[in-house]
C-alpha cells in the first residue's frame, strides 16, 4: 500500500532499524523489490533518481511503482533520489511523490539552505516530505588530513542548524560511504563516532547514502561468467549494522542491484546459451536481485515490520 515516506522512517527511527531504499529504473527492478520486501514482510522506498527518469520517464516509473504499491501488503513509499535541478523536484512533487531528495550538497552552506527551505515549503504544501542532503558523499580515503575530511563530511553543529532552518523531514550525511561499487581502496571503513554526534544532535530520520555492500558471491558470479570487476569494495555487514544502530533509518542501495541483475544475466547467457527469450533472460536477473534485497532488508532489520 502506498504509504508517505515520513511514516516509513518515523517507525524505524523509533524502532531502532533501518529501511531499503532501493533505485528502480525498469520494470524488473521495481518488480524485484516489491517481491522482496513482500516476503520479508517490509515497509520499503522505490526510488528513482534523475538518470532513471532520463532513461525511463516519470509517468512511467511511477505508474509502475505505483502500480505495484496498490496490490502490495507492505508499505510502500515512492520517492524521488538526488533531485539536483529545482525544477524536476517541483515536477515530482505535484506528480504524486511520497517524498522527494533535493541534492543542494554542491551548494554553498548557505545557499543549500536558501534552496531546500524553498523546496520544503513548497512539498509541504503537498503533504511530501523531503530529504535533504550535507555534506559530500566522498571516499573517506579521498581526504589526506583530518581537515580536509573535516571540510567534507558532515558537521555535526552544521546539522543541526541545517535541519532547524531548513525544516527538512530527513538528512542525507556523509560519513565516508561513496556512490558506485569502488567505495574503499583497503577494508570498509565509516565514521560511526561522527554519525553519534549528528544523531545526538539531529531530530530527523538521517539517510545514508551510498550504502552497497557489494556481495562478494555477485562480483565472483559476474567474474566467472565474464565479467571483469577489478576490485570492488562495499560497505561492510558490521559497518553497516553499526551505522543503523547508531541511528541510520534510511538506506539507499542501487549498486548491489545491478551487481544482481549483471550476474544473472551473464550466469544464464553462459550456462544457456542458446536461450534468447528476453522474459527468461530477466527472469535469472530477477531471482538474483531478489534474493539480494531480502539479504539486505534482513541486514537492516526491516523483516516482519510491515
Ligand atoms: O545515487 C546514485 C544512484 O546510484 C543513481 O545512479 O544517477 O546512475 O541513476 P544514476
Ligand atoms: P550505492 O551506489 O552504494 O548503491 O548507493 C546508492 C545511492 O546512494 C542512491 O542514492
Ligand atoms: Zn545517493
Amino acid at each position: 500500500m502506498l504509504t508517505p515516506t515520513k511514516k516509513i522512517l518515523l517507525k524505524a527511527q523509533k524502532q531502532g532499524y533501518a529501511v531499503g531504499a532501493f533505485n528502480i529504473n525498469n520494470m524488473e527492478i521495481s518488480h524485484a523489490v516489491m517481491e522482496a520486501a513482500e516476503r520479508e514482510k517490509a515497509p520499503v522506498i522505490c526510488q528513482t533518481s534523475e538518470g532513471s527518469l532520463e532513461y525511463a520517464g516519470m509517468d512511467m516509473l511511477l505508474a509502475i511503482g505505483r502500480q505495484l504499491a496498490l496490490t502490495s501488503k507492505v508499505p510502500v513509499a515512492i520517492h524521488l533520489d538526488h533531485g539536483k535541478h529545482p525544477e524536476v523536484v517541483k515536477v515530482a512533487i505535484a506528480a504524486g511523490y511520497q517524498s522527494v531528495m533535493y541534492d543542494g550538497s554542491s551548494n554553498p552552506f548557505e545557499k543549500n539552505i536558501e534552496i531546500t527551505s524553498g523546496i520544503v515549503k513548497l512539498a509541504h504544501e503537498k503533504n511530501v516530505s523531503v530529504e535533504a542532503e550535507l555534506g559530500a558523499i566522498a571516499g573517506i580515503e579521498d581526504f589526506v588530513s583530518v581537515k580536509e575530511r573535516d571540510a567534507h563530511l558532515t558537521n555535526p553543529k552544521q546539522a543541526l542548524e541545517f535541519t532547524k532552518r531548513t525544516r527538512c523531514d530527513f538528512l542525507a550525511i556523509a560519513i565516508g560511504t561513496l556512490h558506485g561499487a569502488y567505495k574503499f581502496s583497503g577494508r570498509s571503513h565509516l565514521d560511526i563516532s561522527r554519525l553519534k554526534e549528528i544523531k545526538a544532535l539531529v531530530k530527523v530520520p538521517l539517510a545514508l547514502h551510498g550504502a552497497s555492500s557489494v556481495p562478494k558471491d555477485l562480483v565472483k558470479q559476474i567474474e566467472k561468467h565474464g565479467g571483469k570487476l577489478g576490485t570492488p569494495v562495499g560497505v561492510s555487514d558490521g559497518d553497516l549494522k553499526e551505522a543503523v544502530k547508531n541511528g541510520i533509518c534510511k538506506v539507499n542501495t542501487d549498486t548491489d542491484l545491478r551487481l544482481a541483475f549483471t550476474a544473472g544475466v551473464r550466469k544464464i547467457l553462459t550456462q544457456e546459451p542458446g536461450e534468447f527469450d528476453p522474459r527468461k533472460i530477466l527472469a535469472s536477473a530477477y531471482d538474483e536481485m531478489v534474493a539480494t534485497i531480502r539479504w539486505k532488508i534482513k541486514l537492516l532489520g526491516s523483516s516482519n515490520k510491515a
